[in-house]
């Protein structure tokens, strides 16, 4: 085995071959849904062991364990054990895709080839958050195992569903690949110009999910400016840089070292819940956080095609969602670093477009790499 591992790593060293051992998959019953349809779970598990479940109900990723520097394996996104918790109306999107459009619309419409498209209002009174009342965090996907190890989920989202305009056809791959990473791209068509904006709502906590706050974990994001919001957490259409305020992560900083400062858009999110507009060179894949927790060693890194990231800091968690094994999740129990377009898009003319027309694709791709630093990072 050893010998083995060494002539691979030769070999990757010299660049002689790709070696790819193929991640394993597995497949269970999740329970049922309401309708009596069934939900499946995918188990993914690469050479390394790191495994990660994906269900299809809201294609949700239920449980992702990695090692930490010694090698202990944890659970390091929150969820729950079984479909049941994820049916509760009060479950906060763990681990879920979000679709139709993530995050804010403002008002609960938007205006899109001089036609006004009103929408469910389910945030603050007024706005829809994460597409409405059943956006895709709550619908059933087809899964398909790829030959390569992956898994595929597809969704057929129809016209004027939640209000918005055109049938949109969703696929969604997940792929554990041997470099320990998670990667997921999507991909959608329409059949009516219409708007889309995509991501998956994991919530980490890199020293184990249940396992305290994530105050301590050392953040970097790779976003000069970030746009800034009213009361209900629209944004105001600035992009302000982060220089010189609490919201500057651009060099790697604890989470919670101004999280209480006096700052107004800090005190309107109780906490960070904003976008970040990421520092981009071109087009591609690009670093758009580093996050390291101290104790455990482990590190996560967040690559996108995507324009910006919402950052947020569990604000709404308040400890009565009991999650797996019984924890339960306090607020800023985790983090969430939702790779997007920039919240309300639709609304902001100047904001980069989210509009999908018949014949193009919508094409996005976000990596989640897991690693481990050997000594702790220094904090600012
Ligand atoms: C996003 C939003 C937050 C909150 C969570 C879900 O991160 O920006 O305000 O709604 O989703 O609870």
């Amino acid at each position: 085995m050893l010998a083995f591992s060494s002539v691979a790593a030769m070999l990757l060293l010299f660049g002689a071959v790709t070696i790819h051992a193929a991640t394993k998959v597995s497949e269970a019953d999740f329970g049922k849904m309401p309708n009596g349809a069934v939900v499946h779970i995918f188990t993914l598990t690469n050479e390394h062991g790191v495994e990660a479940r994906i269900c299809t109900y809201g294609g949700a990723v239920v449980s992702l364990k990695t090692p930490d520097r010694n090698g202990q394996m944890a659970d390091i996104v929150l969820g729950f054990d079984s479909l049941e918790g994820y049916l509760n109306p009060a479950e906060p999107y763990f681990g879920a895709l979000i679709g139709r459009y993530g995050n804010r619309i403002g008002n609960a419409k938007f205006t899109l080839d001089g036609k006004q498209y009103t929408l469910p209002v389910n945030d603050n009174g007024k706005n829809t958050l994460h597409g409405g009342n059943k956006g895709f965090d709550k619908v059933v996907w087809t899964p398909r195992q790829l030959p390569d190890g992956g898994l595929e989920l597809t969704y057929v989202s129809k016209d004027g569903e939640e209000g918005f305009p055109g049938t949109l056809h969703v696929t969604v791959d997940y792929h554990l690949t041997a470099a320990n990473e998670l990667r997921i791209d999507y991909s959608a068509t329409t059949d009516k110009d219409t708007v889309v904006n995509l991501t998956n709502h994991s919530y980490w906590n890199l020293k184990g999910a249940g396992n305290g706050l994530i105050l301590d974990h050392v953040l970097t994001l790779n976003a000069s400016r970030f746009t800034p919001v009213d009361a209900g957490l629209i944004p105001t259409g600035e992009l302000k840089p982060v220089a010189g305020t609490p919201f500057d992560f651009t060099k790697p900083t604890a989470v919670g070292a101004r999280i209480g400062q006096a700052d107004e858009q800090l005190k309107l999110g109780n906490g960070y819940d904003h976008n970040f507009v990421l520092n981009r060179g071109g087009a591609g894949l690009s670093l758009a956080a580093r996050v390291e927790e101290p104790t455990t060693g482990r590190v996560l890194e967040v690559e996108t095609t995507e324009p910006a990231i919402q950052f947020y800091t569990g604000n709404f968690l308040d400890g009565t969602l009991k999650g797996k094994g019984g924890h339960v999740y306090p607020m800023r129990a985790a983090l969430c670093l939702e790779t997007q377009h920039y919240p309300d898009s639709p609304n902001k003319p100047s904001f980069p477009t989210t509009v999908l027309k018949p014949g193009q694709t919508y094409k996005t791709t976000t990596v989640y790499r897991f690693s481990v630093a050997k000594s702790a990072e220094k904090k600012k």
